[in-house]
């Protein structure tokens, strides 16, 4: 059985180790949406990873309600991702973009629309605007005729990440966003072919990965879902109804690699009594499987080595760590990370986590 350290075959490349950065919002981007160049620092920081995965990015304005966080529908977004992807390639680094709409988790302060979603729900917590928290806004049904709209921006997006530089895209479909609101029976009350069966459920993942990977292949598109517990208010009643075969047409459609968040009972990022769906997704989805949340070094190791996962994504450990498998290999102690930091504004708590000397 391989290792943390040994490389996997993703599709399109080779990741040089099985310790993955997971995707981490951080807000440095500018009010427009457009990456800065603090954020190229901050990532070839972490290029000891096998793959980053960025921060989730918005595909459209309407779906990118996150002061400060990045999106990448337009030509200015792309030119100042180029310098990211370029930097984290100098240093030898995998980089993927996590596309992201938000659903009803925006608030029309920040986007200027309301927000929309499977059925007309309203978020349970306050949002992040740029005039501190504020209580979510009930979205809109998104009507038929504009799931056309949606895929497209899909389409835009993914051709743009490649523009950008990046080795592919991560789909987000997991922690109450769009797509995870289409897909648990929590949050999509429609009686359309979106909603009921998980078939139906299931049906706006597919076609969003399906138009995908048309436009920039397969073997550079993974998927992240969150199959058990609730986050942010979006829980599924079964969800291994759901995510076993939401899993096997991944699988079906070609994608290269899939990953998991999944908080267990004791969880530090969400917790749940709902059991993991990995062990079942595994029978289904043959390509790699990433799991993450909560991981140990040990943990982690065990997962590879017992062939429950081919790789793991780490979070809160790269965000002060920037040279974590450095530190796992030599048995170096971790620093913990500040949550006062996490979605600040410049570079401390973000470029200046040291290194082990
Ligand atoms: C500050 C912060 C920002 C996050 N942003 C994202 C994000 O943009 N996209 C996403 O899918 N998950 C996001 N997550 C979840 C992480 O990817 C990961 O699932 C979580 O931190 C649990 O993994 P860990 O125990 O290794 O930290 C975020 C987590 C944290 C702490």
């Amino acid at each position: 059985m391989p290792d943390l350290f040994d490389p996997i075959e993703l599709g399109g490349f080779s990741a040089k180790n099985r310790i993955f950065m997971s995707p981490l919002t951080r807000a440095r981007a500018g009010r427009d949406a457009v990456p800065t160049a603090i954020m190229a620092k901050y990532y070839a920081q972490r290029a000891e990873a096998g793959l980053i995965i960025t921060e989730a990015t918005g595909i459209s304005r309407e779906g990118l309600g996150w002061p400060y966080a990045p999106g990448i529908w337009s030509d200015e977004q792309v030119e100042a991702w180029k310098p990211i992807t370029k930097a984290v390639h100098d240093r030898g680094g995998r980089i993927v973009c996590q596309l992201w709409h938000m659903g009803r988790m925006v608030h029309s302060s920040v986007t200027g629309l309301q927000p929309v979603a499977p059925s007309p729900t309203t978020a349970p917590g306050q949002s992040h605007t740029y005039d501190g928290k504020q209580p979510y806004e009930e979205a809109r049904a998104l009507r038929l005729d504009e799931i056309p709209r949606i895929l497209a921006e899909y389409e835009r997006a993914s051709q743009n990440a490649i523009k950008a530089g990046f080795d592919g895209i991560q789909l987000h479909a997991a922690n109450g966003y769009l797509i995870d609101e289409f897909l648990k029976d929590g949050t999509n009350h429609r009686t359309d072919e979106y909603g009921g069966s998980p078939e139906n459920r299931i049906r706006l993942l597919s076609q969003i990965t399906e138009r995908i990977i048309s436009t920039i292949g397969g073997e550079r598109t993974g998927v992240r879902l969150s199959p058990n517990g609730d986050t942010q208010g979006c829980l599924d009643s079964a969800p291994e109804t759901v995510f076993v075969p939401a899993a096997a047409e991944l699988e079906r459609l070609g994608v290269a690699w899939l990953e998991l968040r999944e908080p267990g009972p004791n969880g530090t990022f969400g917790k749940t009594d709902q059991p993991p769906v990995s062990p079942q997704i595994r029978k289904v989805f043959r390509r790699p499987l990433v799991l993450n949340q909560d991981y140990t070094f040990e943990s982690a190791q065990d997962a590879v080595r017992e062939g429950r996962a081919d790789a793991i994504a780490f979070g809160r450990k790269f965000i002060s760590n920037p040279d974590l498998p450095t530190r796992f290999a030599q048995g170096l102690p971790l620093q913990a990370d500040d949550m006062a930091t996490w979605y600040s504004r410049g570079e401390h708590g973000y470029t200046d986590y040291s290194f082990a000397e």
